[in-house]
């Protein structure tokens, strides 16, 4: 690293391993398109503010549009430098000669990077909830495709009540709206607009710095120059609210990889979204969903990362600061891929009506309903609950399930039941039964499956 920006107040050159050690040039170029719109928006309020001359400005602007393009084509060589906000100011002055050392009046590195790393929270934002949008579509489409699918529900992976399948798609719908809600919250806090805090204590020049809020975007400058350079809040939100999105992920590909085992074989997913084995020829694995259930320690190690690299840092700026961005990168990364691949996925997998059918007619799932007929019969429901418990336990005995009893057998239990129990106990009756508010009722799920579509639409 040759191209320092701070040489001037020390006799000895910068040991070489100090330089490896300190420099973020190899992660932080990353930031090149967002530290240039920035340098131009603050240069375009200098030259507003009377700091510099207009003939001054146009030729910085001109140039900093030629580093970007040279940025674009990889055409600088980035080892020279400490980092991208170094890079980018030595690059100017090579250009335009000693001027370009005016782009920097009133600025300092360190609100520099606050504005760099919250223009690439924004963006990142924006492509995060675009896709789980994208994927929130695929559900209520897959939801739709096999409405008429009836499925085993389960508490404690123990089937426990019939649902429709496509309530328990559209449960994920829920999560992933909630999360997009979340990253909506992020973005108003990141969007505030941190330049004119200089190093911590603000500028001695006139800095015009709602100008420079509206030329990025931004909804408002930030209000106190000593938390705008410390404050990563933004940061370990997104981190949190990836952690939770990935969450979600991970569970509805664990459901994936369950469901696509022999043993459940409710699932099948294409070939082309499968893989094999190098020794075991017959296999096919749902490695897809398996990697984003994997991909999400990752987002989970970042952020506990990050919370500890702050907690223990007085202000303001201190260098602990830089391990943000690899963190913020590889989580936006992960996010993103898994997003795209989970969103495919849901496009490639197919039902089987047959096993799904057959799993909800084992294991009792319609206990609960036949309890609940009793208590239409007059009993209490503890009473009604410890009958039909009785009765589970017989029939588990003789090897059958509740519809396998006869009505003589049953009316040995209670009296109270009669020839109408057998329709009741039906799966399908099961569902009819819950067309209550958020219930897996068939009119009420439709009902929410159109509600989805509207809010996918807006
Ligand atoms: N590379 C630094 C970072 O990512 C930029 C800010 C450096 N500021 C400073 N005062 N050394 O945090």
């Amino acid at each position: 690293m040759t191209q320092k920006i701070w040489g001037g107040r020390f006799r000895e050159e910068t040991d070489a391993l100090v330089n490896r050690f300190n420099a973020s040039i190899a992660f932080d170029h990353r930031l090149y398109a967002y530290d240039i719109e920035g340098s131009m928006a603050h240069l375009r309020m200098l030259a507003k503010q009377g700091i510099i001359t207009a003939e001054e400005t146009s030729k910085i602007l001109t140039a900093l549009e030629e580093i970007k393009v040279e940025l674009d084509r990889n055409e600088i060589p980035l080892d020279d430098y400490e980092d991208i906000h170094g890079l980018v100011e030595t690059a100017l002055i090579k250009k335009v000669g000693e001027l370009g050392g005016k782009l920097h009046t009133g600025r300092s590195r360190n609100d520099q990077v606050a504005l760099d790393v919250r223009l690439f929270v924004r963006d990142a934002i924006g492509a995060v909830t675009d896709l789980i949008r994208d994927t929130q579509s695929a559900l209520v489409t897959l939801a739709e495709k096999n409405f008429e699918l009836i499925m085993p529900g389960y508490t404690h992976l123990q089937r426990a009540q019939p649902v429709l399948l496509a309530h328990h798609l559209l449960a994920y719908y829920e999560m992933l709206k909630r999360d997009r809600e979340r990253f909506q919250e992020n973005f108003k806090r990141t969007n505030t607009m941190p330049l004119g805090s200089a190093a911590l204590a603000g500028s001695t020049f006139d800095l015009d710095r709602d100008m420079v809020a509206r030329e990025l975007g931004f909804d408002s400058i930030t209000d106190n120059s000593m938390d705008a350079v410390s404050d990563r809040d933004f940061v370990l939100e997104f981190l949190f609210n990836v952690s939770v999105l990935m969450m979600h992920l991970s569970r509805l590909s664990e459901e994936l990889v369950i469901w696509s085992s022999r043993e459940f074989g409710f699932v099948t997913i294409s070939d082309a979204f499968s893989t094999g084995s190098s020794i075991m020829p017959q296999k096919k694995n749902p490695d897809l969903p398996e990697l984003i259930r994997g991909k999400t320690g990752r987002a989970y190690g970042h952020l506990i990362s990050l919370l500890t690299t702050m907690k223990g840092l007085p202000l303001t700026y201190n260098k602990d600061m830089q391990e943000d961005k690899e963190a913020l990168f590889d989580t936006a990364d992960t996010a993103l891929i898994c997003l795209e691949v989970m969103c495919r996925l849901l496009q490639e997998i197919s039902f089987n009506a047959e096993a799904l059918k057959a799993a909800t007619g084992i294991g009792f799932l319609a206990a609960t309903d036949l309890a609940d007929y009793l208590v239409r019969k007059g009993m209490t429901f503890r009473e009604a609950h410890d009958i039909v418990g009785k009765m589970v336990l017989a029939a588990t005995d003789q090897g059958k399930e509740l519809h396998d009893l006869t009505l003589d057998i049953m009316k040995g239990f209670a009296s109270e039941i009669d020839e109408d129990v057998y329709e009741w106990l039906e799966p399908s009756a099961c569902l009819e039964k819950r067309n209550i508010p958020g219930g897996t009722g068939p009119e009420i799920v439709q009902k929410s499956l159109n509600k989805a579509k509207e809010e996918l639409k807006n």
